[in-house]
């Protein structure tokens, strides 16, 4: 499962739209948050601590530290609910250690299997104090704040739209931040959670988009990454009454000034509509990375998958991108082993692969999810089968990852320093491409964007120094 690195920020002093900027005192009581799963998860995580601010939380660096332990999960793959519990099994443990000195902890659970467990997760973990799906977050103080009082400790309800309404503003922002437009996906690929456990497709109203970025941008933000389980079928209303498409979104979103930088993921390959690509080559704030999963090469894997697309579409799709930005650099996801796939198929996407040539990519053994028609195909592939497969594809990944970084070396590129390097004079960020790239800078770069010329490429990141003599002093 791929966990994100939560970016955590201290949150402090959070109010609500709209409301006075003086808070009642509230006692400082501390909150840790672990993440699984997307940027969504993420993006969610940050904004749950928004609202549990109001109730005067403060985020610590451990559950041993922390007054309320709040697990944002995610369902996509592997046996999530299993490791669930074993992980509630031992904050269980530590809440009666922690009673037993008089020093009680609250346990909630957020995120997709909250979502899909709902209930039963009371049931099996009783001692879980509340269980909050991905579109009731908003209510997590609601449902801390009656805890003791006979109040609800469930809530798995759907409207996403209630929910952004009632979230309170971000007080603070990294450089990079993230904002979720689009929330869950009506594609039902035959493999995915994603539609039970999100829901319909929804899209955010533009204008509140559009203030959130201003708000992130006012607060630090230089770049801001667009997120939606299916992004590029993003059509929120205007106020106007019609409908906003990504690439318009992404074009009014580059008129905020000091925004420099716009990403958006995860996009289908069905909704890369031409407005969207022609964006590519007239928005230079938009970057020039796409993330475009196309899980696999076969046409026979994709119909059964339900990827409403053939290779060769996602070819072309890919094709016009590159057409509108020729440097642009491709990320994606594989799945291997979905069932039925035989050495042909797999050798169909070994083949894209060595076409299409990816600078980054994710890839997943195929793992069957209650609840979604593949668990119910026939022909499912051996565990062997689809470790060998998983291997030989990261294998080439990796390669065409490694080729990417290295045709890199020698060249300048623009990187926001978005977080301290890996020793004290250093800091990082990320290039146009996604690239992690560490550089010799002073702290008050942080939070800009420089020009740096890579001097290498190492397994996981590049090296650089600032263009035009701007170094540091060990290497002026
Ligand atoms: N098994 C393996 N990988 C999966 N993904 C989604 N569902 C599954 C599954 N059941 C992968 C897809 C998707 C990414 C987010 O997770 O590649 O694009
Ligand atoms: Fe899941 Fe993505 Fe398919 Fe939607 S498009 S069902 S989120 S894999």
């Amino acid at each position: 499962m791929r966990v994100a690195a939560a970016r955590r920020r201290p949150v402090q002093d959070c109010v609500p739209a709209g409301a006075e900027t003086t808070l009642p005192e509230a006692p400082h009581k501390k909150l840790f948050i672990k993440t699984y799963g997307c940027q969504m998860n993420v993006y969610d995580s940050d904004r749950m601590a928004d609202v549990l601010a109001l109730q005067g939380y403060e985020q610590c660096d451990s559950p041993e530290a922390a007054d309320l332990v709040l697990l944002n999960t995610c369902h996509i793959r592997e046996k999530a609910s299993e490791k669930l519990y074993s992980e509630l099994g031992r904050l269980h443990a530590l809440r009666r250690e922690r009673r037993g000195a008089g020093n009680d902890l609250r346990i909630a659970v957020a995120g997709c299997v909250a979502q899909a467990e709902g209930e039963e997760m009371r049931r099996r973990a009783p001692y879980v104090d509340v269980v909050v799906g991905p579109q009731a977050y908003h209510r997590l103080g609601d449902l801390i704040g009656g805890l003791g009082k006979e109040g609800e400790r469930v809530d798995t309800e759907f409207p996403a739209d209630t929910k952004f309404a009632q979230l309170p503003q971000q007080e603070r922002s990294a450089p990079a931040a993230f904002l979720t437009v689009q929330e869950g996906c009506d594609k039902f690929c035959t493999f995915c959670v994603v539609p039970y456990t999100r829901g319909a497709e929804y899209s955010r109203p533009m204008d509140d988009v559009l203030a959130e970025a201003r708000r992130l941008v006012s607060l630090g933000a230089r770049e801001v990454t667009l997120l939606g389980q299916n992004v590029n079928a993003y059509h929120g209303t205007r106020a106007d009454g019609g409908r906003c498409s990504l690439g318009e979104l992404v074009r009014r979103l580059a008129d905020i000034p000091r925004l420099d930088r716009i990403r958006y993921t995860t996009s289908h390959p069905c909704d890369m509509d031409e407005d969207l690509i022609r964006a590519h080559a007239e928005v230079p704030a938009l970057m020039p990375f796409v993330h475009l999963p196309v899980q696999s090469g076969s046409d026979r894997i994709l119909v059964a998958m339900n990827r409403r697309h053939r290779a060769d579409e996602y070819r072309g799709v890919v094709d016009a991108l590159r057409a509108a930005r020729p440097d642009l650099a491709l990320s994606g996801d594989f799945i291997v082993g979905f069932p039925g796939e035989t050495d042909a198929d797999f050798t169909a996407t070994l083949q894209l692969v060595h076409e299409v040539g990816y600078a980054h990519a994710y890839s997943f053994k195929y793992s069957p999810r209650p609840g979604t028609p593949a668990v119910a195909l026939a022909d499912q592939v051996s565990e062997t089968v689809k470790a060998e497969r998983l291997a030989a594809l990261n294998e080439l990944l990796e390669e065409q990852r490694m080729a990417f970084d290295r045709s890199q070396v020698g060249r300048t590129l623009s990187v926001l320093m978005e977080r301290n390097g890996r020793y004290a004079g250093q800091l990082g960020g990320r290039s146009p491409y996604m690239q992690a790239v560490h550089v010799d800078a002073p702290a008050e770069l942080f939070g800009t964007i420089a020009e740096v010329t890579i001097t290498s490429a190492g397994p996981n990141s590049l090296t650089g120094h600032l263009k035009d003599g701007q170094r540091s002093a060990d290497a002026a």
